[in-house]
């Protein structure tokens, strides 16, 4: 998604601009701009591609000027071009934008019969239009903006400049976040607070139909009726450190890397170590054992933690858990319980489809509770209550450290449910949670055989298409790793259920479609291991990840075997997410694709 910045400074702000928007390219982009307002003017300076190449056209053509904004572009109208590239100026205004303008292609006829003159295929540029009309119909800068975003349908962040107006900014937000930061006689706005996190950590979140007018020692906020509104003031603990690779070579690869420790991290938020338990937050906004069903909802990813999670809530806890993806939960109207907890999973917290379908749980009378990634985040600050997953902040496109702490927090939280709805006892609480300690030690032991599964992946690198096949717990996992290797390395790849084969997709099966199973030895293992041979016996190449027993059962079955640590059932998708993640990973670092920002991705999906 795009990434938005605009300051309001004492200094020539082109530099500082270009370097808030360095810590929103992990959002994904394909070309970046900066505006700033000059002794002539309104003057730009864009480029297509990283933002290296708008850090060398300003080197060759400095912008001057104090007042400025700056953006990064993932391309939804128009294609990927300098002229489409923000920021957008028409006449007196120049607008950067994130999100999407519904009723822009209305808008756009309704100027052009006008007279306007459109120069670039995009929404933004509508709006542009539509202020420069309203200022040249006489109205000041904020009756302009107030006028113009009664007119805009659809999701969109917007930061505003006015030619002559050098103590001047107005940004609005309607869906895709904005923060607000306070300077010391001088005023940010940024996507987020990492954006903003060299110049200050004292922001403010705009909420939606918010405006504001900035100055550089001033802000007003207004909602969507124009009134006048207060909004907190928080102290951000964004890093101030532009988060680096280290010594890898992905950002995807450190994050791997680092989920021992980031799982412990997010252990030591839920579990006493010392009594080995889980612990119960001092107050919790709903009883478990009052609960009539849990309705679990989120997108990519983050739906396959919470569809790991189902399994735990129903065989721990005896929950009903419902899981469904928030693009399809959001319009389905599903009724739901008198007693109901809703659970969104959101690494970012400002997926747009998750957003709206925890505002329909609420809406439902539902209590709220959001496993983010980000504290600060809207899914954040509209649930009755969080629970933090600690993977610090994650940079590659692909989730991989945030999934496991996803994970982690609801294995958590179901030992949580089971103990206080009494379907637990403490003896088994103790067994799970010990399992839980010593996932991160398991999983180090897994990132030992990274060679082994790089050979692997690199002998399933060619295939046209992959499928992964898992049961029960191990069921999303096999969901994730397909959608792991489809997002980037680009090879088609599928994960089912393994019970589904014979109902389908074993007609895909010959020798040229790699069969990755999920088979740890546990109460499904005869059933999957049946699965697999199965396969086998159409030539299909499996690719065999199990502990130590399953590799001695199956020594001569399988074309390559992983070896996982023999582990509690309890933790399997912890432990069995490594492979897959690795078997990705390695499989696009051979093809050569942008393993941290894939094609068509973006890491924070906040339109829908
Ligand atoms: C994960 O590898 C993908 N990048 C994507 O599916 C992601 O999990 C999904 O867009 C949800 O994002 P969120 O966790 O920030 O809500």
């Amino acid at each position: 998604m795009c990434g938005i910045v605009g300051i309001l400074g004492k200094e020539p702000v082109a530099d500082n601009i270009v370097e808030a928007l360095r810590r929103l390219e992990y959002r994904g982009y394909d070309s970046a701009g900066v505006a700033t307002l000059t002794s002539h003017g309104i003057e730009r300076r864009r480029a297509v591609g990283k933002l290296k190449n708008l850090a060398s056209l300003l080197a060759r053509e400095p912008l001057e000027g104090t007042s400025g904004i700056g953006h990064t572009r993932w391309a939804t109208h128009g294609g990927v071009t300098e002229t489409n590239a923000h920021p957008h100026t028409v006449g007196d205004v120049v607008v950067v934008h994130n999100g999407i303008i519904e009723n822009f292609r209305a808008l756009k006829d309704e100027l052009i019969a006008d007279g306007a003159v459109f120069t670039t295929q995009t929404d933004t540029e509508v709006v542009a239009q539509l202020l420069s009309r309203e200022m040249k119909r006489g109205r000041a800068p904020r009756e302009a903006v107030k006028a113009v975003l009664s007119r805009l349908h659809g999701a969109f962040a917007l930061a505003i400049l006015f030619k002559g107006e050098n103590d001047l900014m107005i940004a609005a937000r309607n869906g895709p976040p904005l923060a607000i930061g306070h300077g010391n006689g001088e005023m940010f706005v940024g996507s987020d607070a990492i954006a903003l996190s060299p110049f200050t950590n004292r922001i403010t979140y705009l909420e939606d139909g918010d405006w504001a007018v900035l100055t550089h020692h001033s802000v007003e906020i207004h909602d969507a009726d124009g009134k006048p509104v207060k909004r907190p003031m928080s102290f951000s603990q964004a890093s101030t450190m532009l988060v680096d690779k280290g010594n890898h070579r992905h950002f995807m690869a450190k994050e791997i890397e680092e989920q021992p420790e980031v799982i412990g991290h997010t252990l030591a938020e839920y579990v006493d170590f010392a009594e080995g338990t889980v612990r119960v937050p001092e107050k919790l906004p709903f009883d478990f054992a009052a609960l009539d069903r849990i309705t679990i909802t989120a997108c990519g990813t983050a739906s396959y933690a919470g569809l790991t999670a189902k399994y735990w809530f129903e065989r721990i806890a005896r929950l009903p858990t419902e899981v469904d993806i928030a693009s399809e939960f959001r319009y389905r109207e599903a009724p739901l319980p008198k007693n109901g907890l809703a659970i969104v999973v959101s690494q970012s917290g400002e997926t747009a489809d998750t957003l709206a379908a925890l505002r329909y749980c609420k809406q439902q009378g539902q209590h709220t509770l959001a496993i983010v990634n980000v504290p600060e985040s809207t899914i954040a600050r509209e649930s009755e209550m969080v629970f933090r997953t600690y993977a610090g902040p994650e940079i590659g496109v692909a989730s991989t450290k945030a999934f496991t702490c996803q994970l982690t927090a609801l294995a958590c939280l179901a030992i949580l449910a089971g103990k206080l709805r009494g379907t637990l006892t403490l003896e088994q609480e103790r067994e799970l949670v010990s399992a839980l300690i010593m996932a991160p030690r398991q999983m180090t032991e897994i990132l030992k055989e990274e060679k082994h599964i790089a050979d692997v992946a690199r002998e399933i690198a060619n295939a046209r298409d992959v499928l992964f096949l898992g049961r029960g717990l191990n069921y999303p996992i096999a969901l994730e790793g397909a959608l792991k290797l489809k997002e980037i390395s680009y090879i088609h790849a599928e994960g089912y259920a393994a019970g589904e084969l014979k109902h389908g997709p074993i007609a895909l099966i010959d020798e040229n479609v790699p069969v990755i199973v999920i088979a740890p030895h546990d109460e499904l293992y005869d059933k999957t291991i049946s699965n697999m041979e199965e396969v086998a016996a159409r030539g299909g190449k499996i690719v065999l990840l199990t502990d130590d027993h399953g590799m001695t059962d199956n020594e001569h079955k399988a074309f390559r075997s992983i070896r996982v640590p023999k582990a509690h059932p309890f933790v399997s998708p912890l432990l069995y997410a490594v492979p897959v993640q690795l078997l990705a990973y390695h499989a696009a670092v051979f093809i050569g694709t942008d393993v941290d920002q894939p094609r068509n991705l973006a890491k924070s999906v906040t339109v829908e």
